[in-house]
């Protein structure tokens, strides 16, 4: 199997399996969605049935609900868990600050209003996802299907006034139909190619009518978990300014990619 993974699954199955590690007994989770947190919830579901780890998860989507339920993680509701101990969730792009573009698998509305409810959240991620700016990956903004070419329209206006290189606005498809959220809504891909003041950005697209939520998430990212091919993996956090390295020889001796 591992003959078969590149190097960016290698990348991603490190960074989730180290995120994994920060897991404890009796906390309340918060999982991500994608093709990374989808690694990391497999990870979590080995612990439950190996280790007799005990945890409740809040799913960020329909997707990864069954993915967790199939792995034999107890599945809990944000509003039942009320506040979460931690969030491990990829993101499509992070910049220096950890801050992040998300929603390319179009659930960055359940996944941003499940990280805010967080103590903390971790980012897991290939290094390819670090950029210095913000906006080369078209930012995701969910809008209500009720005037959604209105809302695209006013966008569109909207970004004139603003610090964007690009404003294109596409409508996200899923085949010859419109693709549709978990919450029912339709989500625009913004083609900013650079976002100058991601703060203001966000802010404002939230204003205008007909937005649900944008893929912004500014100040609410604590660490990323930067995976690499040979299963190094480098940890940074913003709160206290560190950044660790781990190489990859304990990965080798743990045979990472052994499982997968
Ligand atoms: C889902 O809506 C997104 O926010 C994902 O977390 C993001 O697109 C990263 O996905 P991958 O891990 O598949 O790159």
């Amino acid at each position: 199997m591992t003959g078969e993974m590149s190097p960016i699954d290698k990348a991603k199955y490190a960074s989730a399996r180290r995120a994994a590690d920060y897991v404890e007994d009796g906390m309340k989770i918060g999982l991500g969605t994608g093709s990374t947190a989808a690694l990391m919830v497999k990870r979590l579901g080995e612990r439950v049935r190996e280790e007799g780890l005990k945890i409740q998860g809040v799913p960020t989507s329909s997707t990864t609900a069954e993915l967790a339920r199939s792995e034999g993680i107890s599945v809990i509701t944000l509003d039942e868990a009320r506040w979460l101990d931690l969030t491990i969730d990829g993101a499509d792009e992070f910049d220096a600050n950890l801050n992040l573009i998300k929603g390319g698998g179009g659930a960055h509305l359940q996944e941003k209003i499940v990280a805010t409810a967080s103590d903390q959240m971790i980012v897991i991620a290939d290094a390819a996802k670090a950029v210095e700016t913000l906006g080369a990956f078209p930012l995701p903004v969910e809008v209500l299907q009720f005037g959604g070419l209105t809302t695209a329209a006013l966008i569109e206006e909207t970004l004139v006034g603003l610090d964007v290189l690009g404003r294109e606005v596409v409508q996200r498809m899923h085949g010859d139909a419109p693709f549709v959220t978990d919450e029912g809504n339709h989500i625009l891909d913004l083609h900013l190619k650079r976002i100058g003041d991601a703060r203001q950005l966000s802010l404002v697209l939230n204003q205008i009518p007909g937005v649900v939520e944008n893929g912004l998430f500014i100040d609410i990212c604590d660490t990323v978990v930067i995976g690499h091919g040979d299963g190094k993996v480098e940890i940074r956090d913003i709160n206290t300014g560190t950044i660790t390295e781990e190489t990859g020889e304990n990965a080798e001796s743990e045979n990472l990619f052994s499982d997968i």
